[in-house]
């Protein structure tokens, strides 16, 4: 086994490809990026042998913006019998006798006709844990060291990618997308993105520390509330800026102020630290990226969520392009920060990014 498969968006493939090549290279591991547009997953295949296990531990998931999944495969398996699915997959697994597994994920990519193969993967799963377990797999405790998830990849109707992922380095959720309900008094679906932004950047321990009701935020293209609704329901007051009409629930609630002002002119009012600066706005993504600089680097804000609309052909450059300034921006200001970036389930085309500065040299 010495493939990685990454799963994406369909239509990010490409980014995927770039982005897989460049942070294994960084790693000094080459390879080559198969992809299929439109497929949701990426194949890369490493040159070196083993070298797709050292990148499915060694390459932090959380540092991939494109990908949502990620895991070790062998050769695309085929024609796969339907009455018997199960003993070709063993078969793959006894050369690799995956002793350390916890559990198994069937899974499939993030297409309308792959999802069609849902159902079946969800039954399927049931015999083979069954299967596996006789072998005396899937007995490791997940957080034990260097324990793995065995994942299948079905990507049609007998065919599939047998291979595992490292606990401490995959998503838990199925497919890498976690369920999220819409909340039913939230004023816009993009509620979503930021709940998600939160839950995917933020750990869930440390969530009441670093957003609550002593904070203030302030949100840049707020209109209608989606992205205010979710801080005001962490408890924080709320400027919200946007020349449009925030909802009303969010004013019943007394915890906004609403300011029809230009999100590009707008400054915190005085003798207000703004712990946490959210943006929203449609618009190029340079000048997002400048922006959160300003904020930042005057001490506007310490901690921020915003969005990077990718409508462009290129779009991993742009997201390089306006990564760098920001890194380079917070570094020269001898900022010590986290930067993080991640496509998430709920954006379409454009990325999230979280950035907490922790302090100043
Ligand atoms: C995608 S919507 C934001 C949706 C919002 N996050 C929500 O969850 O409901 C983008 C918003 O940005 C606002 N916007 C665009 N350019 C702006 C600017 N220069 N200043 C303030 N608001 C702006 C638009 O009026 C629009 O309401």
């Amino acid at each position: 086994m010495n493939k990685l498969a990454l799963l994406c968006r369909a239509g990010f493939e490409k980014e995927v490809a770039g982005e897989i090549t460049d942070k294994a290279a960084d790693l000094g591991i080459f390879g080559f990026a198969n992809l299929k547009e439109q497929s949701g997953f990426v194949i890369f295949e490493c040159y070196q042998p083993n070298e797709a296990d050292r990148l499915a531990q060694e390459l932090k998931l959380t540092e991939l913006i494109f990908v949502r999944q990620m895991f070790v495969v062998g050769e695309l398996l085929q024609n796969l019998p339907e009455k018997d699915r199960i003993s070709p997959i063993i078969e793959v697994y006894q050369a690799i006798n995956p002793i350390l597994s916890s559990d198994i994920v069937v899974e499939t990519p993030d297409t309308n006709e792959a999802k069609e193969l849902l159902t079946f993967c969800r039954k399927f799963t049931v015999p083979l844990r069954t299967a596996l377990k006789k072998q005396g797999w899937l007995g490791a405790k997940e957080s034990s060291k260097n324990s793995v998830s065995l994942h299948i990849l079905f990507i049609g109707s007998g065919k599939c990618y047998v291979g595992y992922a490292y606990n401490h380095n995959r998503s838990p959720f199925l497919m890498g997308i976690p369920r999220l309900k819409f909340p039913a008094d939230a004023p816009s679906r993009s509620t979503l993105k930021l709940e998600e932004a939160i839950l995917s950047f933020i750990p869930t321990n440390d969530e009441k520390k670093r957003l609550n009701e002593q904070m203030i935020g302030v949100d840049l293209g707020a209109c209608p509330g989606g992205w205010t609704y979710q801080l005001v329901k962490r408890g924080l007051f709320v400027y919200a800026v946007d020349h449009g009409k925030m909802a009303e629930s969010l004013h019943d609630t007394g915890r906004i102020e609403h300011c029809s002002e230009d999100g590009f002119k707008f400054q915190p009012p005085k003798r207000k630290q703004i712990d946490w600066l959210v943006c929203d706005m449609v618009e190029q993504p340079m000048r997002i990226a400048k922006l959160i600089a300003k904020w930042l680097v005057n001490g506007w804000c310490r901690e921020t969520i915003f969005n990077l609309k990718l409508p462009m052909k290129k779009r991993y450059q742009e997201v390089k392009l306006c990564l760098n300034y920001l890194e380079e921006e917070l570094t020269k200001q001898g900022f010590w920060f986290n930067i993080q970036a991640k496509h998430l389930y709920h954006d379409r085309e454009e990325i999230t990014v979280h950035i907490a500065v922790m302090g100043q040299k």
